[in-house]
This record gives structure tokens, sequence and C-alpha cells, in this order.
């Protein structure tokens, strides 16, 4: 059985609705997941949700609610959020779910066994927001905490910790052999600039019950529930054990497996900035604990700001992810997000510039090129394919060889450009030969015969081309060209696939031009 192709997105609290920043996230790796598929791999996606942990036991108690209860309502919406953004994942793991928690729980009996952790009694302060120990060494010049660790208690408690302090040599020895593991490269070195200047301090792993009892239970102290993130971590290889990984199962406690993939390590971990460290530092201190293999890339996106300033609740200052789609479509805020922000730095929203793109980019870019191209073809031969002709073949080969590679390198945008590339060569084509002015001319027909050719298959291209990125408009195009199946394999993007006498569907505008 060979391994297949495993991509995950940070799991999310559910403390709220989803936000621009998650539907991002998701995007990105489902762009990724559906890549890698039409690249001929096997994949298998996973995203889902972070229930245990203060955050959310406050936003439950908040509401009255049991904290289950309130789970079990936001998850609904949290799975229909998936459903909207036509994500393509494999499974989604709640970490509520008995298959996560069993798992959880043989992995803290086994690092407990092999004497990773120590009991040990705490003084200091603690932000109950960001649910993390703080040190003198974390307060301001003026003595206060930063206003993003929210109200800070000081307080005296015994826990559990995981010894790190003889991890961080090897892992930054690995960090520099392996200059993949984290990207892009600037979260690299900020990592490395952490792990060489700081001593790592072990990390408290439990909090006690009578604090926090919306957790799980440590196997070995009733006393204890455990920590969030150690919680929260472990889902990327307890879902692959739910599966019947080999790799990880030594580590599970099931009896039963009612599939057996092959998951772990996974290969690529799409996450934000702000929980780097969970991923490259205590996640594989983590793992080489447990035995197992590290993940082959930390994938570190931007944050989403909205009018250049901080998305957030209380200030108003949101999108609405389900309200953009309900307005313009799924294809076209995918395309945004996508288009407008690289994996990386920060992005800033404005729905002038997300305007902006529709209407050049996907109204008069790709559509106006699919629509033009398709009717000309219905007007003046009938719908019906002339003869192969080559002339836009080097243009649709460039940018299928480009995105080919840059689908491997998680590249994005970046394939998004190469694949306008080819929209608007084949848009210029079109004024460059004027097919309208040839038609009047029965001199030209054989002409007109070449320019309808190499603007048929330049849409058929693209269709296949831009799959992973709009699937639903990539289903449309290939239905407007009369062609059956899903272009879902890059394959096929190989120049010629429309043969001569071969009938094409009905046109139809991709992208409706709007007022605004
Ligand atoms: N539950 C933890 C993750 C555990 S992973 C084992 C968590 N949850 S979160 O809901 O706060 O964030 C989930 C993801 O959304 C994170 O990767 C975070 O960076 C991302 N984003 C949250 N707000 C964002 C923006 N404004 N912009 C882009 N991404 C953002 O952290």
């Amino acid at each position: 059985m060979s391994k297949r192709f495993y991509i995950t997105t940070a799991i999310d609290y559910v403390n709220g609705q989803p936000h621009l920043g998650h539907a991002y996230e998701k995007i990105i790796a489902d762009v990724i997941a559906r890549a890698r598929r039409s690249l001929g791999q096997e994949v298998f996606f996973l995203t889902g949700l972070d229930e245990h942990g203060q955050k959310v036991q406050q936003a439950a108690q908040a509401e009255q609610k049991n904290p289950q209860e309130y789970c079990n309502a936001l998850a609904a919406d949290w799975q229909a959020f998936a459903q909207k953004l036509e994500l393509t994942n494999d499974d989604f793991v709640r970490t509520t779910q008995p298959r996560h928690k069993e798992f959880v729980q043989a992995t803290l009996a086994k690092l407990n066994a092999a004497g990773h952790f120590y009991k040990a009694t705490y003084t200091g302060f603690y932000s109950a927001k960001e649910e993390t120990f703080l040190t003198e060494k974390d307060r301001l010049p003026d003595g206060t905490f930063d206003a993003s660790y929210g109200e800070v208690a000081e307080l005296k408690e015994d826990n559990y910790y995981f010894k790190l302090g003889a991890q961080q040599q090897w892992l930054i020895d690995y960090i520099e052999a392996n200059p993949d593991f984290i990207a892009p490269s600037y979260r690299r070195n900020e990592v490395l600039g952490f792990l060489k200047n700081n001593t790592l301090e072990d990390l408290c792993i439990s909090r006690p019950l009578a604090r926090l009892n919306w957790g799980i239970p440590l196997p070995f102290d009733p006393e204890f529930v455990t920590y969030v993130w150690f919680d929260a971590l472990v889902n990327y290889t307890s879902i692959a054990a739910a599966h019947g990984d080999e790799a990880v199962l030594p580590h599970s406690t099931l009896s039963t497996q009612n599939s057996k993939l092959s998951l772990w390590p996974a290969d690529i971990h799409v996450i934000g900035k702000d929980i780097v460290k969970f991923h490259a530092v205590y996640w594989p201190i983590m793992l080489k604990a447990m035995g197992l293999a590290l993940p082959k890339q930390i994938l570190v996106h931007g944050w989403w700001q909205k009018d250049g300033a901080k998305i957030s609740k209380s200030t108003g200052n949101v999108i609405d992810p389900i309200a953009v789609i309900n307005e313009w479509g799924l294809d076209a805020f995918r395309f945004y997000v996508l288009r407008e922000l690289d994996i990386g730095p920060d992005g800033n929203w404005t729905d002038a510039g997300f305007r902006s793109r529709y209407q050049a980019e996907l109204a008069n870019g790709l559509g106006n090129l699919v629509n033009r191209s398709l009717s000309m073809l219905k007007r003046y031969r009938n719908g019906v394919v002339p003869a192969k002709s080559n002339e836009l073949a080097a243009d649709a080969a460039k940018a299928a060889d480009e995105t080919r590679a840059l689908f491997k390198q998680g590249q994005l945008q970046a394939a998004l450009q190469s694949i306008w590339g080819l929209v608007n060569r084949a848009n210029k084509f079109v004024d460059e030969t004027a097919p309208f002015k040839l038609a009047k001319d029965p001199a030209q027909a054989q002409r007109l015969d070449e320019v309808l050719y190499n603007l048929a298959e330049s849409c058929r291209v693209l269709a296949v081309l831009l799959n992973p990125f709009l699937p639903g408009t990539s289903a449309k195009i290939y239905a407007q060209l009369g062609l059956t199946g899903t272009p879902d394999k890059l394959a096929e993007a190989t120049w010629g696939g429309l043969v001569a006498g071969h009938a094409i569907g009905e046109p139809a505008p991709l992208f409706p031009r709007k007022d605004v």
C-alpha cells in the first residue's frame, strides 16, 4: 500500500463562527490537495475542530451551555462551512471524539511510562485568554503584560511537565539540515533564531481539574486534564491511527480498524503564523518522544486584515465568507484569497480590491475569453470543433509546465499568475486575429477554423489547470465545451485534446457582470 500525500489544516477553536482567516487556510489546503490529486497522487486531507480547553469552556459558560452541547451545535456550523467552501477533506476531526481521546490518552500513558514527564509546583502568572503561563520575562517595560494576554492572574499549582531541555540541539540540527521543513524561509529563520537564543522551558501538559474540567483526563492522574495544545496537536496522528495507519498504530489501543491507510508522516501541515512555535518546536519534540517521524513540511501563511485593521468580532471589522460567497460565488472567493495573497506575508482585504479582481481577471479576463471563444465557435461553425491547429500550443504548454512545477512547490499565487498568462495571451489572440472580421470573408474560412480551434482548445487546457482553484468554473467550462467527466487530471492539459468534429455545448457567462 503506497503512502498517501497527507495534508492538514490547524484545527479551529469552536468558540465562534468561522471567518476569513479560517476560510483562507482551508482553501490553501484544499487547493494543494486537489492539485496533488490532479498530479496523480493519492491524497488524504484532514481538517477539523479543537474543542477542549479554557477558551471553549468559557464560551460555553457564557451561553450557559454544557460544553459538549455547545460544541455539537457549533460543529454543525463548521462542517456546513467546510461544505460551503467545497473542501475535499477526507475526514473531519473533532477532538471530543472517542477515537481521538483514546489515542491522546494512549500517547500520554506511553510518554509517562518512558519517563518524559514530571510533576512540579508552579508559582507565577497565567493568561487564560492564551492558555499560557507567563514569566517575568514576558512583562513589558512598564511592568504590565501585553494586552493580547487578556487578564493575567497570579497562581500557584501542581502540574505535569514535559522535559524539553535536552531536545533543543537536535531540533536545531534537523531544521538546518532540512531547509524545506519550515516554509517560507523567513519563518524557518525565526524558529532557528528563537531556538538558538533561548533555552526551552519544559512544557506544562496538564491543567488541574479544579481550574479546568473541559479536557481529556490524564490517564495516570485523574486530578488533571490534558493541556489543550498537547491534545490538539496529536489529532494529526490520532486520525491516521483511526484509519489504520501502521506507522502510528503502536500508539493506539483501538483494536479494530475498518480501513488501512498509510498516512504518517504528514506531508504538509498548513498553519497560520501565530502557531508556528507549537508546530515547529513542541510538535517535533513530542513526535520524537513518541518515536514517530517528523512531518515533511510546516507551511506557514500570514494573517488577513480588513481595511488595514485587525479582523475582530468586537470591533465589527469582519468579513463573513458566507455572505461573500452567496453574493459573488464560491470560485470568486477562492480566487481572490489565493491570487491576492501569497502563502507567507500578511494580507489586507478590501471590498474594492475584491471587486476589481472579480471584474478584471474573472469577468473580463477568463469569463470573457471562454464566452466569446465558445459563442463564436457556435455562431460561425455551428459549435463543431474544426481541425487541430497549434498556434497557441506553446503558450498552453508553458502554462501547464509552470503550473505543474508550482503545484509541487505549493506556490499557488504564482500558479494563478502563470495560468493568467495563458488567459491574457488567448484574449490578445482574439484581438489580433479578429475572428468576427474573418467570418465576413469566405476566403478566410480556413484561417477562422484555425483561430477557433486555438481558442476552444485553450479554454479546455484552462479548465484543467484551473480545476484545483476553481472547481465549479472548471466543470462549467468543460460542460460548455460539451466534454463529459471532470477536468481533474493535469496530464490532460496536453495540447490537442479537442478533436475535429466534436460538438460543444451551450456557452453561458461564467462570471456575471455586477453593477458596482
Ligand atoms: N486550535 C488552535 C490550532 C490547533 S492546531 C493543532 C488555533 N485555533 S484558531 O481557531 O485560533 O486558529 C485556527 C487557524 O486560523 C490558525 O492557523 C490561525 O493562524 C488561523 N487564523 C486565525 N485568524 C486568522 C486571520 N485573520 N488570517 C489568517 N489566518 C488566521 O489556533
